[in-house]
Parts: structure tokens; sequence; C-alpha cells
């Protein structure tokens, strides 16, 4: 299992291209089976969860392939058994996104519960709430999530979601491009990623309105055609390396970055003593004086992401100050916090709320990273720590960012990935 070295050395220094952003990518791969040629998507990072669902897609018999880098060519009319098996859904929960797509194009399909995860429980009724509505009939057994639609094709429905949910709204709306008549999704989440998704969805003749409000309108359409699409850049990813510079001091630009959708969590930035400039697609981004605590809590797009709290609290935790940060999205999002504690961080859990006190400096220790944000965030605690921070399980790092010791050696950072 590899580990990640890190030896704190100072200011990061330099320019970093950010990847096709991940939450975007495995939605739009997704969409594929919702025609039946070739399509090609461009930008799309080499992660560990982008080769899962190509996987995913491989075993339904779908010709599936990275052609170069970051372009993958799927053509899903080679389709041979609508059915995502646990052994790769339980690897990745993001693989239940096939089960819009394959029951409106398909007209049913076989997807495994993707089951707990350590941040939170993260259930999937509402995206089988929502496909209920469109006439499916849905069953579970076998720990197994069977859908039909009657006929072969789905209706459209008025949908209105319990809670804002990411993949439950993509799902959803991947769903209604081939039903039968108009969907409306209420309540629905207006992340950037699902702006993406729609985008991509309309490139291939959906007719979708309302994508980044809360209210989306899906007018169903016979049938799907081929398309070339560039998936966005990741916010994460580019957020990630900011709280690096914010963290650890220095400046670094970050290119081909997602700017509009990065607003929150600029804002942090600023708030916490960093200066930030932008220039097209480019953010530049340095802190050279006093770094301050900043208080956050955690809420759906445009709101600070759940996805960016564990690496604002690694920069929390050398900051001057106090910080509240409050967790509202998952559950069992705090498990960075001993590990953060294990450098010497000054962190006090009530609940869902972080009290963060900063110290004026982190010694390095082997700790062990537990999803994937929860790495990020322990690798840039060990950037600023003095001597050396092993990273356990950096299986998790390796699904979301794509070769980020590579990149963080560009910018000055001392890294070495041991492969044992
Ligand atoms: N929820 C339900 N029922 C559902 C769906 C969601 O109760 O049917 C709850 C969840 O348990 C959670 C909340 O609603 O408490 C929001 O979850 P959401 O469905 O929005 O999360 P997701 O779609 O499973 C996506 C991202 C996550 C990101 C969240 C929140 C992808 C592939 N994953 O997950 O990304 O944290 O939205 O923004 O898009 C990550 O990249 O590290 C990551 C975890």
């Amino acid at each position: 299992m590899d580990k990640l070295c890190v030896t704190g050395n100072g200011p990061l220094r330099g320019a970093v291209r950010v990847s096709g952003a991940k939450n975007a990518a495995l939605p739009i791969l997704c969409s594929s089976l919702l025609v039946k040629a070739p399509v090609t998507f461009t930008n799309v990072p080499q992660l560990n969860d982008t080769r899962t669902i190509v996987r995913l897609l491989n075993q339904m018999g779908v010709t599936a392939a990275r052609t170069e880098t970051h372009r993958i060519e799927i053509d899903a009319s080679t389709l041979a058994k609508p059915v995502a098996e646990y052994d790769l859904v339980k690897t990745m929960r993001a693989s239940v996104l096939v089960l819009g797509p394959l029951v409106a194009r398909w007209g049913e399909a076989r997807v495994s519960l993707p089951g707990g995860c350590a941040i939170g429980q993260r259930p999937v009724d509402q995206h089988l709430k929502g496909l209920e509505a469109m006439g499916a009939e849905v069953t579970l057994d076998g720990g197994y999530i069977n859908a039909r639609a009657p006929g072969g094709r789905l209706k459209g429905a008025r949908i209105v979601m319990d809670m804002v949910t990411v993949t439950g709204t993509e799902n959803i709306m991947m769903a209604a491009t081939l039903a039968d008549g108009v969907t409306v999704i209420e309540n629905a989440a207006r992340e950037p990623e699902v702006v993406d998704l729609a985008n991509c969805l309309i490139a291939m003749g959906a007719n979708i309105k309302g994508a980044g409000t809360d209210s989306i309108t899906i007018t169903g359409v016979e049938d799907l055609h081929t398309a070339t699409y560039r998936v966005m850049p990741d916010r994460i990813e580019a957020g990630t390396f900011a709280c690096a510079v914010a963290a650890v001091g220095g400046e670094i630009t970050l290119l081909d970055a997602p700017v509009a959708s990065m607003e929150a969590i600029l804002d942090k930035l600023r708030d916490a003593g960093c200066s930030i400039s932008i220039n097209g697609t480019s953010i530049t981004i340095a802190r050279k004086g006093p770094l301050k605590a900043v208080s956050v809590k955690t809420a759906p797009y445009p709101a600070f992401p759940t996805d960016m709290q564990a690496q604002l609290m690694a920069m929390n935790v050398v900051a001057e100050g106090t910080a509240v940060m409050t967790e509202n999205i998952f559950e069992n999002r705090m498990m960075h916090v001993s590990e953060l504690s294990r450098l010497g961080a000054n962190i006090e859990v009530t609940g869902n709320t972080a009290v963060v006190q900063g110290v004026a400096s982190l010694k390095g220790a082997n700790v062990m990273a537990t999803d994937l944000r929860a790495s990020a965030s322990l690798v840039i605690a060990g950037l600023c720590a003095s001597g050396t921070t092993m990273i356990d399980r950096i299986y998790h790092l390796d699904r979301g960012y794509e070769h980020i010791e590579d990149k963080l050696i560009g910018l000055g950072a001392t890294i070495e990935r041991i492969s044992t």
C-alpha cells in the first residue's frame, strides 16, 4: 500500500494546472449510457474513480477506453447486461449514477446498493423516490436495486427532493432526458458539477432548462446523439492547492481554474489574509503576512462546500485565533481531526462542530488517511509541520487527486511516494 512522505520546507511558489473535476467527470461518463452511439469526453482526470467507472461500463459490455491521457471514448451500443455488480459499486458510491441512465435508455437496471461510507450513511432513497415518481418499478433484493420502466420508457413527473442531493439530482436529470413528457426537479442541487452534466446532456440533444437553480425542467426527447464534451476543471482540487498556499505561505497561480464556482472558497481565503487576483481563468493566491483563523458552516452550493472543510481546517490549525467549523452535510466528516491532532493541532469536536485553536507550529508524525478530503488535509498539515509526516492509506487520495505529489513538487514541496 502506497504512503506519502511529506517534509515541511517552507513556502509554495509557481503555477499549477487544475485537472478536470472528478465529481463532474463521474456523472458525465455515466451519461454515455443514454446514447446508443460513440461519445467522447475530454479533460477527464486520471483518477482511480474514473478508472472504476470505465471498468463498471466494461463489465456491462460497453466499449469504453482512455484513448489519450485525458480523453475517454465510450460506445454504449454494445451494452450486454444493465447490471452494476457489488465488487465495483462497493469501492465507489458514485457507481449508482448508472441507475438513471440504464432505466431510461435500456428499460431496466440492476445496481448494487452502495452501502455505508466513512463520512456518513449516505442513503440513496431520493434517487429511488425520483425514479418511482417517473413510473419505475423499484425493488430491493439481495443488496441490489432492481428498477424497471414499464413499457421500456419512464414518464415525466414533478419531483420534490426532501434534501439537496447532488448525485440524486444528477441521476433523475439523466433519467428524465429520455422520459415521455416533462420532468421538474424541485429543491434540485445547484452545484456547478450538476450544471456541467446538464451542459453535456444538452450537447447530446437533451432539453434541459434551469440547471444551476433549484428547479430544473427536463423535457424528454426521443433519442440523444453522439457528442464530444470537455469536463469542467475541479473547484475542489483548486481549492485544496489554495488552502495549501494559505497555510504554508508563498504565492501560486492556479491555471484553468473554474473561477466563477470558487467564490465561497476564495472569500474564506481573503478573510484569512490571502491576496487573490484573477486574470481570466487564472487565480493567483499569495499569503505573505499573518494567517487568520476563519469560521465556516458547510452547506450546499453556492455556500462553502463540505468537500473543502477538511482542507480549510488544516489551514485553520496553523492560523492565529480560533475558528468554529460546522459540518452540515455529512454526519461523520471529522475523522481528520484525530489525525491532525497527532501533528500537534488543537481541535475540540462537539457533535458536528469543531473548534480549532490555532497553534504556532506542527511537528511531523505518522498519520492515516480516512477518506479523500481528510487525506488532502493531512498533506496540507504535513507541508506546514517541521520534520517528516508519513501518510498511510493514500489510496483515498488517489481516488480524487490527479498526481497530487507531482503537482506539489512542481510548487517546491518535498513529497515522496513510497510504494511498499
Ligand atoms: N442523502 C439522503 N438521501 C439520498 C441522497 C442523499 O439522505 O437519497 C443525504 C446524504 O446522506 C447527505 C446529503 O443528503 O447527508 C447530501 O448528499 P448528496 O447526495 O448531495 O451527496 P452525493 O451526491 O452522494 C456528492 C459528491 C460528494 C460531495 C457531496 C456533497 C459526487 C460523486 N460526490 O455526493 O463528493 O461531498 O455531493 O456536496 O458528486 C468528495 O468528492 O470527496 C465527495 C464526497
